[in-house]
């Protein structure tokens, strides 16, 4: 969590805690005197596709080749799973490390904000839902393989909307409430998800808006969210998976898609 507050990143110590559960094996940490420095963590999605996330290396030890060394030991884990397809959500810093790792670009993104009420209180964090009515066809299309215990896990933190040809969820970050995942079979599906998603919460909200899908964009922008930050969609491994952006509209988080 320290590590997160220095790099100004939003995640909770639940968004933690659903990732060592998830994967407990696949998370890796560098510790000097008992203090973690570094971490990074693996999420598989079953055998074709796993993301690398929570890169994060302490200021006073950058530039040492720790983050190099965390990638290539998470890369060693996932072949020992054979696992087919491997990508991540690389800030503009974490780009440099990754591209001469042999990462590719797949798509560039950004993170949308909107700013709310400082004193409005978080979302209740604790939900409990089980999720049973989350999208799942679409989700497999939007997506590109099955993550639905990965959904299963966040429906636990989140407030989930579920439409006809369409589901999403609001969850609570340290700096902003955080919108993500949706899939939407019609923009107009979107356009109503959205603002029953919004409509949850009056703090600030971050949205990773995928740019390919302009009607996404749109909507964001529509929504009075504007681009703060630069983020690229990268992938190495032997093929890779594809997702269909028309009927992805936010991500679930940069560290796990
Ligand atoms: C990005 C980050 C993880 C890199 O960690 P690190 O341990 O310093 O990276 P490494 O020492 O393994 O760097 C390997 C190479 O990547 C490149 N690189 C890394 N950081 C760089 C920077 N700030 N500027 C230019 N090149 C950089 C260099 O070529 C470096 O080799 P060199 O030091 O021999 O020139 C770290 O800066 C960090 O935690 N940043 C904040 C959080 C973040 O953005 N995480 C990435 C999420 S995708």
């Amino acid at each position: 969590m320290k590590l997160c507050r220095a790099s100004g990143w939003n995640q909770l110590t639940t968004d933690w805690e659903r990732l060592l559960d998830h994967d407990p094996q696949g998370c890796f940490a560098v510790a000097v005197n008992e203090e973690i420095i570094a971490t990074v963590t693996t999420t598989c999605y079953g055998r074709d596709l796993a993301w690398i996330g929570m890169m994060l290396v302490h200021e006073e030890y950058r530039r040492q080749g720790i983050a190099v060394a965390l990638i290539a030991t998470c890369l060693d884990h996932l072949r020992s799973r054979d696992i087919r397809c491997i990508k991540l959500d690389a800030t503009p810093a974490g780009k440099l490390v990754y591209s001469q790792l042999g990462f590719q670009d797949e798509w560039a993104f950004h993170r949308w904000k909107r700013d709310g009420d400082s004193e409005s209180k978080p979302l209740d964090g604790d939900r409990g839902a089980t999720n049973g009515q989350w999208n799942q066809p679409l989700d497999l299309t939007a997506f590109g393989v099955d993550r639905r215990q990965w959904i299963k896990r966040l429906a636990a933190h989140s407030h989930t909307v579920n439409l006809q040809d369409g589901s999403g969820m609001i969850r609570e970050g340290h700096l902003a409430s955080y919108i993500g995942p949706m899939v939407a079979a019609t923009p107009s599906t979107a356009t109503q998800m959205i603002s029953k998603l919004l409509a949850k919460t009056s703090r600030t909200t971050f949205w990773d808006v995928p740019q390919p899908n302009q009607h996404a964009v749109t909507l964001a922008r529509d929504n009075g969210f504007l681009p703060v930050r630069d983020l690229t969609r990268m992938w190495t491994g032997r093929q890779l998976i594809p997702c269909d952006l028309s009927l992805q509209y936010a991500l679930s988080d940069p560290g796990t898609g």
